[in-house]
């Protein structure tokens, strides 16, 4: 069964970008995942098509209200039910939301589906959020303009964690942060580039001698970048001695540089 996404949007057209293009084009075209729009504008009966209105207790800028949205919520969870989807999710793209990181993409791409809602202008009628928000997702400590652009970056990472949605499927776990790490540089060809060569391990064909070159690699790269995730793995995963040992070595040829 398809990974089932239903988005609550102003804008629809936004989501062509990941609909029709590269990898995750390729996973809703195969029936990996599949995605409907629900725009409120067309839950929206006066006049003008109104979904917005200004804010209680005055302020810049205008509120979504509470009915064109639940109206499109409460579509978007009867056609989730109607394709077999027993617990129907709802998910607000938020900056107040929890800060997504891979833990949460690999959890998340194993439920049956998703309802992603995404806000405009200042927010959401507190209302609407109490009674259909199940989580409140965000994608950084930033503000974009919208809930489009951070429901397509869930959409992206949570195709790559299903199977079958990446032509190797070694892809995936080789990605940045699936086991605690920053990936290891990549090369290709020409052997030479400007003076500067690929290092000599990658062209022995030793690939048991690749694999840890490249870990010691990712360890290093995460202990030279990322020192607060190097903290988080030895915390959380663990490091083995081989680790160590290979990061030690990383630091010392650091130092000699
Ligand atoms: N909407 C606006 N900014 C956002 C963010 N950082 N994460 C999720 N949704 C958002």
């Amino acid at each position: 069964m398809p990974f089932e996404c239903d988005v609550i949007t102003l804008f629809p057209e936004m989501f062509d970008a990941v609909t029709n293009y590269g990898i995750t084009g390729k996973a809703f075209r195969n029936g990996i995942i599949n995605l409907n729009t629900w725009n409120p504008r067309k839950f929206a009966y006066d006049n003008r098509h109104s979904v917005d209105d200004s804010p209680y207790g005055g302020g810049p800028g205008m509120v979504m209200m509470a009915q064109p949205l639940e109206d499109a919520i409460t579509q978007a969870r009867a056609r989730q039910t109607a394709v077999g989807i027993s617990q129907t999710v709802v998910a607000y793209m938020t900056p107040q939301g929890n800060r997504l990181d891979h833990h949460q993409v690999t959890t998340l791409s194993k439920m049956p589906g998703l309802i992603l809602l995404c806000g405009r202008y200042e927010g959401i009628d507190e209302r609407l959020i109490s009674r259909q928000v199940d989580m409140e997702i965000s994608i950084g400590d930033y503000v974009v303009s919208g809930g489009e652009l951070a429901a397509m970056v869930l959409i992206d990472c949570i195709i790559r964690q299903i199977p079958g949605s990446l032509g190797d499927p070694e892809s995936a776990n080789q990605d940045s942060f699936v086991d605690g790490l920053l990936d290891f540089p990549h090369y290709t060809r020409p052997e030479v580039y400007q003076g500067d060569h690929v290092p000599e391990i990658l062209m022995s064909g030793n690939h048991a001698q690749i694999r840890r070159w490249r870990l010691q690699q990712a360890l290093g790269r995460t202990w030279l970048k990322r020192p607060d995730l190097l903290k988080l793995k030895l915390e959380q995963h663990g490091i083995t001695p081989d680790e160590k040992e290979l990061l030690e070595e990383f630091k010392q040829t650091c130092k000699f540089r």
